[in-house]
């Protein structure tokens, strides 16, 4: 039921999203829910207010419009597929003008001075972009010394050789970016480009993704969101979270 959607999507552990629009979350949906990740992200950063913030794979800008009005930091939000022009108006419609700049980049060939940034941000889109030994020390050389870099991924409890039975129907050859919090440890640690690496697994995310990917199943017009979701839904259900869930890492500029 529609009016209650607000309480369905109720979380408790993330409040502050708590205070946006369901509605408008799902007009903008890209993937899982974003607002719900980036809180959880934030919880590891240190974001104060002026501080510059890069939203690298923005979508609709979502993620942005949030940090800003949560934290008073200044975002650039870039994204490769969504034209800035589109996201100005949503910046613009959620008051947000002064604080948030929409740039289209290609996540390789970023149009931003090295050492600018205060906090890089991704949610559910660097792994799209990331997941190569090269990218992170490229990435953090637009990162001012000691700055902050932040992920928020769909992942995998354990690294997978081969597709689990359950997960085979439903598999499609580009959720092997799909990966665990152990991994994404290694891969960073060990490119010498940060320090303090710490990357974990949201408890029970598969039930926040499920709940989140049927309601907006539900009232969604968008025709890629409903061509999707169904067979998303599927494989989280099937899954129950046995390999299926978010990945979190964060770092710092050596
Ligand atoms: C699943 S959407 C998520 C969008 C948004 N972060 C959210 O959670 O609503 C993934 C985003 O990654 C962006 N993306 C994918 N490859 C990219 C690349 N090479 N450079 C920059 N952005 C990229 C896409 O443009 C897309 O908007």
């Amino acid at each position: 039921m529609i009016e209650d959607l607000g309480q369905r999507l109720n979380r408790p552990r993330f409040p502050r999203s708590a205070g946006y629009d369901p509605h408008w979350m799902i007009e903008n949906w890209m993937g899982p829910n974003a607002l719900w990740l980036l809180e959880w992200l934030c919880a590891e950063l240190d974001l104060r207010p002026g501080a510059r913030v890069l939203d690298l794979g923005c979508g609709r800008a979502a993620t942005s419009i949030f940090l800003a009005r949560e934290f008073g930091v200044r975002v650039v939000a870039a994204d490769h597929w969504v034209k800035a022009a589109e996201n100005w108006e949503r910046i613009e419609a959620a008051g947000q003008a002064g604080q948030i700049m929409p740039v289209q980049a290609e996540a390789h060939d970023l149009p931003f001075a090295e050492g600018y940034f205060d906090a890089v941000v991704s949610v559910d889109a660097y792994h799209y972009f990331g997941t190569d030994d090269l990218y992170l020390p490229y990435l953090s050389r637009f990162l001012a010394p000691g700055g902050q870099i932040g992920i928020a991924v769909p992942g995998l409890t354990a690294e997978l050789d081969d597709v689990p039975a359950h997960l085979a129907p439903h598999w499609e050859p580009d959720f092997w970016a799909f990966h665990s919090p152990a991994w994404w440890q290694r891969l960073w640690t060990r490119s010498g480009a940060v320090t303090d690496v710490r990357a974990d697994l949201l408890e029970d995310g598969w039930r926040d993704w499920l709940v989140w990917s049927e309601a907006t199943l539900e009232l969604t017009v968008n025709d890629f969101a409903r061509q999707v979701l169904p067979r998303e839904i599927a494989m989280v259900r099937a899954d129950q979270g046995r390999h299926l869930g978010f990945t979190r890492v964060t770092a710092r500029r050596s």
